[in-house]
């Protein structure tokens, strides 16, 4: 904000964030011949790495410094890559659903929000592969193509589709495996689509119920998580905790407190 007088407006800085998001859309899409040729893992041998997560990320980060110098970002790959001076932070995930990009499947996101003072205010997923695109702001509601967004009207757990994801450590999917086996007998259906933010992105406009999941980074979930909010879903941790590692559940109001209790009935939160 210190260096950016008069332009951090909610949706100024949206209007910053989507064109830079489809600037680097662009970048994945054109990079993904090459770049799954240069692959290298992370925390796990299925936690993968392209050199098109790192590109995208150069990118954004260069972009965001020549039209936003005083403002931090925090990338998945580089990290806190801006000291940040003002009071915006950007959090990015350059793309999200990494193994998607990888096997060709059209589900993988470019990830961008704007935080001011801790609180996410401006945010876009911009799905790379098809050019869908959610955007919201902090009281501007949950767009799509025009559309505002409101979520699911479901109003019973066991009629709901839920999404939910996997983290790449085999303990960690384990115990997430456990709980989904039991939670499938109470709801409609299981998806697991594999990028976290265009699940939330999902829920916000209804294709999916709700979603939850464990082991969420901020660039996973700040940009698709305020479109979710705005879209008028809970979104939050267990127990009144805030959304964040150990549990993000986004659903509509009438949703939320039957799936929260079914998730805390069975240590959803719990395990490595
Ligand atoms: C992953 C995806 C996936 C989720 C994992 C994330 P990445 O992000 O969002 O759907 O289940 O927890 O780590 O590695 O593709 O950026
Ligand atoms: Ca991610
Ligand atoms: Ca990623």
């Amino acid at each position: 904000m210190a260096e950016n007088p008069g332009s951090s407006t909610p949706e100024d800085l949206l209007a910053v964030a989507v064109r830079i998001a489809r600037e680097a859309a662009g970048t994945a899409r054109r990079m993904r011949a090459e770049a799954i040729t240069d692959v290298q893992t992370k925390s796990t041998d299925t936690d993968v790495v392209t050199a098109a997560d790192k590109a995208v990320e150069r990118q954004v980060v260069e972009a965001l410094r020549r039209e936003r110098p005083g403002d931090g970002v925090l990338g998945e790959e580089y990290g806190d890559s801006t000291a940040s001076t003002g009071a915006v932070r950007w959090i990015l995930d350059p793309i999200d659903g990494t193994v998607n990009y990888l096997y060709g499947l059209p589900q993988y996101a470019v990830s961008l929000a704007a935080e001011v003072e801790g609180t996410v205010v401006a945010g876009v997923v911009h799905n790379a592969a098809t050019g869908d695109e959610w955007t919201a702001t902090a009281g501007g509601g949950a767009w799509r193509a025009g559309r505002r967004l409101h979520g699911s009207a479901r109003t019973t757990l066991d009629q709901a589709l839920v999404g939910t994801g996997f983290g790449y450590d085999p303990a960690r999917r384990a115990h997430q495996g456990a709980v989904v086996a039991q939670l499938i007998t109470r709801v409609r259906d299981i998806r697991r689509f594999g990028a976290a933010s265009l699940d939330l992105c999902m829920a916000a406009e209804g294709s999916l119920d709700a979603y939850f999941e464990k082991g969420l980074n901020p660039w996973d979930h700040a940009a698709g998580g305020l479109v979710a909010t705005e879209a008028g879903l809970r979104v939050s941790g267990l127990d009144g905790r805030p959304a964040g590692k150990d549990m993000l559940v986004a659903a509509p109001p009438a949703i939320f407190p039957a799936l929260h209790d079914v998730l805390v009935e069975l240590d959803a939160a719990g395990g490595p």
